[in-house]
């Protein structure tokens, strides 16, 4: 039976970093509140005009392309998870083919959207694709800018102290290797709470999901004109990122464990037989709290959110690569990995390494 096995894995994180105490010259915040509440001490900011989202991707790239044994060329489908995108479109995929200098048509190249989430959707859309036999290198990134588009003052801080840049990237590849690969993987989602953790304009919605239309300053229905992004929402900072972080918490905290042990499941596996679980670097106390419940011992479970705070799409595999090079995944091990996030979604992915 074939089955997909990640070949080659990579990260890359900006060289700016920025602590708790330099964010604080920006806003009403300290170091205390931002450890206790989230285990953050820094992250990395990339550097403005000369890095982007698909260029920290690229970065990220080269080294799993390195690591798999293969050149660029060889890639025959990119998939790439951000919610910080350069553009509205097109999409990064396409980005990272130029920038990766793949020339050749014979690929293709797809945007995952699914925010914290986005790496593990598009790690199970690649394994689909293996295992159909359709594709043989599949590039996967998540990569994220999220310092382009945070608001660094007061109003702002119940989100962008959380938020940091990076990418990560794996290559995958079939193997007819029964003892490797992965082994089994779940999606799922709920969109009742999608504006929960958002950013909603600009965007076509004009006010449809929202029962107080007038907070985006949109014109008189009839009347030609802008409603993809107003004068108000610059003003009123719907232009950035809003999150009701408690309510995510409290949705993370009981999914996570669920889809963790369900995926196992599917495989006659439990939490106990995990090596290693990389959970996406939401905030510590999430990962302790999923720990706790699944009863792992600290050295099952990679947690690195204190460097790079939450990376988003980036964080699982960032968090993956280091694990790698730290020898904390060695070859056999069952290494589990899981997200919860905006929209909500949430999955896992059970694999041998
Ligand atoms: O990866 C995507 C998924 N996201 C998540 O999983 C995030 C889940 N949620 C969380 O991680 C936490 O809810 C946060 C870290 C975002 C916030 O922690 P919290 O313990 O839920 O705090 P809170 O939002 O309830 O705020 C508590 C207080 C408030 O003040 P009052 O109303 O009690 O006076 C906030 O205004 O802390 C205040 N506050 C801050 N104070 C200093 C909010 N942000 C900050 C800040 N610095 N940066």
């Amino acid at each position: 039976m074939r089955r997909s096995r990640i070949a080659g894995v990579g990260h890359y994180v900006p060289e700016n970093v920025y602590t708790n105490n330099d964010l604080a010259k920006f806003m009403d915040t300290s170091d205390e509140w931002i450890q206790e509440r989230t285990g953050i001490k820094e992250r990395r900011f990339a550097t403005k005009h000369e890095e982007t989202t698909t260029t920290l991707g690229a970065k990220a790239s080269k080294i799993a392309i390195e690591r798999a044994g293969i050149t660029a060329e060889d890639i025959d489908f990119i998939i790439f998870a951000t919610l910080s995108p350069d553009y509205y479109f097109p999409g990064c995929g396409v980005l990272l083919q130029r920038e990766l200098g793949i020339t050749k048509s014979e690929i293709g190249a797809l945007d995952v959207r699914t925010q914290c989430t986005g790496f593990v959707y598009a790690l199970t859309v690649a394994d689909q694709f293996i295992k159909s036999g359709m594709y043989k290198n599949i590039l996967v990134v998540g990569a994220e800018m999220h310092s382009s588009g945070l608001e660094f003052n007061t109003r702002g801080r119940g989100v962008s102290v959380i938020f940091g840049d990076g990418a990560g990237a794996v290559v995958v590849q079939p193997t007819e290797d029964e003892s490797k690969g992965i082994l089994n993987s779940e999606l799922h989602s709920d969109g009742t709470n999608a504006e929960v953790l958002s950013l909603l304009c600009p965007g076509s919605h004009g006010g449809h999901h929202h029962q107080d239309k007038d907070q985006f300053g949109f014109p008189e229905k009839n009347k030609l004109g802008e409603i993809f992004i107003t004068e108000k929402m610059l003003d009123d900072g719907f232009l950035y990122p809003y999150m009701d972080g408690k309510v995510v918490f409290k949705k993370a905290v009981v999914k996570f464990p669920e889809v963790i042990a369900s995926t196992l499941a599917g495989v006659g596996k439990q939490p106990s037989d995990i090596d290693l679980l990389i959970p996406h670097q939401a905030n510590l106390r999430i990962s302790q709290f999923v720990q706790k419940i699944l009863r792992l011992n600290d050295d099952q479970v990679f947690n690195n959110i204190h460097k790079y705070g939450n990376t988003t799409a980036a964080s699982i595999p960032i968090a993956l690569s280091e694990a790698w090079e730290q020898g904390k995944i060695k070859d056999n091990d069952l290494v589990c990995l899981a997200a919860f996030g905006s929209g909500f979604t949430w999955g896992s992915i059970v694999m041998n390494w």
